[in-house]
């Protein structure tokens, strides 16, 4: 590839090409393994996995279903034993239950699907024999968390009376975390967690209160009928329960009782993920999107400086290090003409969509920025208050990550089919195409490269599609030679600075999803390498690419229209006439290192 030369260090793989197979494909060379799926026992005296017999209480002890961020942690300095945890979104109630009746499920039903959201933390071994990961399911660190684990709330809002709720007088306790999808690992140890799509596990009446209106909430039951056994998800009974979701959640691994907790200081909206970067003087920053069509990107500054190494007194005050600081949100400008943006993806005269940009400050702990909203009401609130500050409206900014080799962030716009639509925003230079199908990437370089920097630059990397559609740029490189990608979602870096990025596109160009790597630096800048595709109706999740592993996570396998268990559209993993399970899947280089 490229000019007769080879990709850099760490994307040195022959490519997978595009399928619509119901399998997990790796390069020549590589092999991959199951390493926990939907069901899997994650206590020794936890049941073994029976579709046509689930429980609740079985599934509180078992792996969640759609794993969707995985991050991971060594355990000891060989390499061989570790701690992941996994998100588990949401769940797909017409693929977990035959002749499922979406109006009318059973209690029990209703109660397997509480338990199979949330998280899960396990211990994986790797086989230095096989290279194989596997999770342990004695693993004295194992977790299983739910939409009903006791949780804390901290940070500015903490306590405000629009948390407040007849179970909790105090706003500051709630139980269970929803529809968290990616996250971030932290430099201290923890694991974060974004609650994204909450507002449709809320029954509600007549929705008049623009607060809610502007979250999405919508009249009439809930999607999953949690209001039948528990009155607080219904907004008649109890209107301040959903102020209490929507928040990042940090995740102590080493110590499975303690309570996860809502950092009300990083914002109240459809949380994709966070992301951490540490200043000069160590004060951490987190990265964060509102994967909503026309919504924001973010970012957290802390007020406090990490402290290093393990000791009680380090761990303790690094728990604090998100409850107080400020909260920003970005404007992109163009630097082009705004007539030549056009929105077909025609690049404008200066060959470019790049730009500069200004973080603008909406709250902190003490002060609110915003005229008309309280700092209570800015942390939970807090798309109106984007929306008061003039934010660019962004196509659907999912993962928002520092690369740590570089410190430039990257932002996986996923998509926005309805960019340019009549009475909506039309192209920018930050989000240049109408109608955008397959999303876009953007490099951003905070000025100084100070992650704490009010200003930034910009520069669109990857405009995604099909090579052959005009309106894709895969930063200036050959077309002939990129793999097909659309609609980026999470990302990550391996430990030579090169991006990769795992997507989810519902077959956007009709073929499965998958793990790309794309080079950032040399003539090859732009290249996207298919590393891994995943079976059908699947979506690729929490990549993690590490030297003698990679990660991925197999979201909501065989999810095709009219998918049931009488017809499954996928099999995958278990084969043979099974039904689908997520899973998270480790790939290794039978020869050597990722990418080497
Ligand atoms: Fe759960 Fe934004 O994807
Ligand atoms: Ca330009
Ligand atoms: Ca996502
Ligand atoms: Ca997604």
């Amino acid at each position: 590839p490229g000019g007769g030369q080879q990709p850099p260090r760490g994307l040195r793989y022959e490519t997978v090409a595009p399928n619509v197979d119901d399998a997990v494909r790796v390069p020549p060379g590589y092999a991959s393994n199951v390493v926990v799926r939907w069901g899997d026992p994650i206590f020794p005296d936890a049941p073994e996995f029976d579709f046509e017999n689930q429980s609740a209480a079985a599934q509180a002890r078992q792996f969640g279903y759609n794993n969707d961020f995985c991050g991971i942690l060594p355990l000891d300095g060989a390499g061989k034993r570790h701690i992941m945890y996994s998100n588990h979104e949401y769940t797909l109630e017409p693929l977990m239950f035959r002749g499922f009746d979406e109006e009318n499920p059973t209690e029990e039903q209703i109660r397997i699907g509480i338990a199979a959201h949330g998280g899960a933390v396990v211990e994986v071994v790797r086989d230095r024999r096989t290279g194989e990961l596997h999770h342990d399911r004695a693993g004295r660190l194992n977790r299983r968390i739910t939409a009903d684990t006791p949780m804390v709330l901290d940070g500015p809002a903490a306590g405000a009376e629009v948390l407040r709720t007849a179970a909790d007088p105090t706003g500051r306790a709630v139980l269970g975390m929803i529809g968290n999808c990616a996250g971030g690992t932290t430099p201290w140890g923890t694991f974060l967690t974004g609650e994204e799509n909450f507002d449709g596990y809320f029954a509600s009446g007549p929705v008049t209160d623009p607060r809610a209106e502007r979250y999405g909430f919508e009249e009439g039951p809930s999607e999953r009928r949690w209001e039948r056994v528990d009155p607080r998800w219904d907004l008649a009974q109890e209107p301040n329960e959903a102020n209490r979701f929507g928040y990042i959640v940090e995740i102590d691994p080493h110590d499975p009782s303690a309570k996860p907790v809502k950092h009300t200081a990083l914002g109240r909206f459809k949380h994709e993920g966070a992301t951490v970067a540490l200043t000069r003087d160590g004060r951490p920053v987190v990265y964060m999107g509102d994967d909503e069509r026309f919504d924001y990107v973010y970012k957290f500054v802390s007020d406090r400086a990490m402290r290093r190494g393990n000791s009680r007194a380090a761990r303790e005050h690094n728990a604090g290090l998100l409850a107080s600081g400020t909260l920003y949100v970005a404007t992109f400008t163009g630097n082009s003409p705004a007539a030549e943006i056009t929105g077909d993806g025609a690049l404008p005269s200066d060959g470019r969509f790049d730009g500069g940009g200004t973080w603008t400050p909406l709250a902190s702990t003490t002060t609110s920025f915003v005229d008309g909203m309280s700092v209570a009401d800015v942390f939970v609130f807090t798309r109106l208050a984007a929306d008061r500050a003039g934010a660019t409206k962004m196509d659907r900014p999912e993962d928002v990550e520092p690369n740590p080799r570089t410190g430039k962030v990257y932002i996986a716009c996923t998509n926005n089919s309805d960019r340019g639509k009549a009475g909506e925003a039309g192209a920018d230079e930050a989000n240049p195409r109408h109608a955008n199908q397959h999303g876009h990437v953007i490099e951003l370089t905070e000025q100084g490269d100070d992650p704490a920097a009010t200003t930034f630059g910009w520069d669109i990397l990857l405009v995604c599609g099909d090579p052959a559609d005009p309106s894709t740029y895969f930063g200036g490189f050959d077309k002939s030679q990129v793999s097909p990608i659309t609609s980026p979602d999470n990302v990550a870096f391996d430990q030579y600075g090169n991006l990769w990025i795992a997507t989810d596109s519902t077959q956007a160009l009709k073929i499965n999803d998958g793990l790309y790597g794309v080079v950032l630096e040399g003539p090859q800048r732009g290249s996207t390498r298919l590393f891994a595709s995943v079976p059908v109706g699947s979506e690729c999740c929490g990549p993690v690419v590490t030297e003698n592993f990679a990660l991925v996570s197999v979201q909501h396998p065989g999810d095709l229209d009219d998918a049931s268990p009488e017809q499954p559209a996928s099999h995958w993993p278990d084969g043979g006439a099974s039904q689908p399970r997520p899973a998270v899947v480790a790939i290794r280089n039978l020869h050597g290192a990722i990418g080497v």
